[in-house]
């Protein structure tokens, strides 16, 4: 049985106010150390080091402006690994041990994953109101109805959820009608959290209150505020690491419907021609496309034609 009296038991002393000789204890060690990465700096060798990498290896930008995000994000890496200072997190990062199990950590702490339910909605109506109706007219008499959907960059996600729910109340008054959503992102962090489903009571705000009846459980515990996607919702997303600048998406179907939103202003314009030709690539002719509303993909050599703001289809 647990003695809960056996810590006020302890000896206990005062800390004496100055210290005599140099050894220090492995608390005050420990206490040096945590003082020492919180206020670990990046040199700019360090940061165009780790920026270059990045940019090479997943497409992201990170010009100077972004070296005090970098280095606050960054230094919970090193408190995670007890690392003091950026150019051994450097050493450790490029070594071979490092690329193995810190590369994965490094890039979910860089990537910004802002995302919401309903996000820019009017996407929503068109799909629903345009693009799925138009896609089952071109499918020839007795073809089966199925439609392959792909949330590139899905985030924690809530918009291959919101695409679940738009396509499940289009299915019902479309017998036949059948789906399958894939969704992916290079966080493994933010995969793990988009497959388990539970979010803050708040950020199901933007859901529709008929689809929040239908689509989210309550947590029992009302004082944690948390709804969970129903398991026939989460059945419906296939949840998958993907990072765009890989030689070989792994896709062995053709895509229908492609959501890339607010994931490509975070590279720059080659890279975002270069990627949206490969997701060409994997879509059907006639297939659509959707992007940020700050995204334009104006100027770029695709075989794509604007249908809508944001919307393309392809050609
Ligand atoms: C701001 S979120 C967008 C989420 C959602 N599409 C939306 O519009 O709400 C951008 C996502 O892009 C992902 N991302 C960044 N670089 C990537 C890459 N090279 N390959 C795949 N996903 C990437 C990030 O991890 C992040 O989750």
């Amino acid at each position: 049985m647990r003695d809960d009296t056996s810590k006020a038991e302890l000896p206990w002393q005062r800390e004496p106010s100055s210290r005599q000789g140099s050894s220090s204890s492995p608390a005050e060690t420990n206490r040096n150390r945590a003082e020492g990465i919180f206020s670990a700096q990046m040199s700019s060798k360090d940061f165009d080091r780790l920026s270059k990498f990045i940019h090479d290896s997943c497409g992201i930008r990170l010009p100077q402006a972004k070296k005090t995000m970098m280095e606050g994000r960054l230094r919970k890496r090193l408190r995670a690994l007890g690392i003091e200072s950026f150019g051994k997190y450097c050493e450790f990062v490029f070594s071979s041990d490092g690329m193995e199990s810190e590369y994965i950590h490094m890039i979910d702490v860089v990537t910004t994953n802002k995302t919401d339910f309903f996000r820019e909605p009017d996407h929503f109506d068109y799909l629903s109101g345009t693009v799925l109706p138009e896609l089952l007219r071109s499918r020839k008499p007795g073809v089966r109805k199925k439609l392959n959907l792909w949330s590139a960059a899905c985030s924690t996600g809530e918009e291959p959820y919101t695409i679940a729910m738009v396509l499940r109340e289009f299915g019902q008054a479309c017998p036949g009608f059948d789906f399958s959503i894939l969704a992916t992102d290079i966080s493994t962090e933010v995969l793990e959290k988009a497959r388990l489903g539970i979010y803050e009571h708040d950020r199901a705000i933007p859901i529709p209150m008929t689809f929040r009846k239908k689509y989210l459980l309550k947590s029992r515990q009302k004082e944690r505020g948390l709804v969970r996607v129903t398991p026939e919702l989460r059945n419906c997303v296939e949840f998958r690491r993907l990072n765009f600048l890989e030689k070989d998406y792994g896709l062995n179907d053709r895509m229908d419907v492609v959501f890339c939103r607010n994931a490509l202003i975070y590279f720059d314009r080659p890279t975002q021609e270069k990627i949206v030709n490969r997701f060409t690539q994997h879509m059907v002719r006639g297939g659509y496309l959707f992007v940020g509303h700050s995204e334009s993909l104006h100027g770029m050599e695709l075989p794509l034609e604007q249908t809508a703001t944001t919307v393309y289809r392809k050609l």
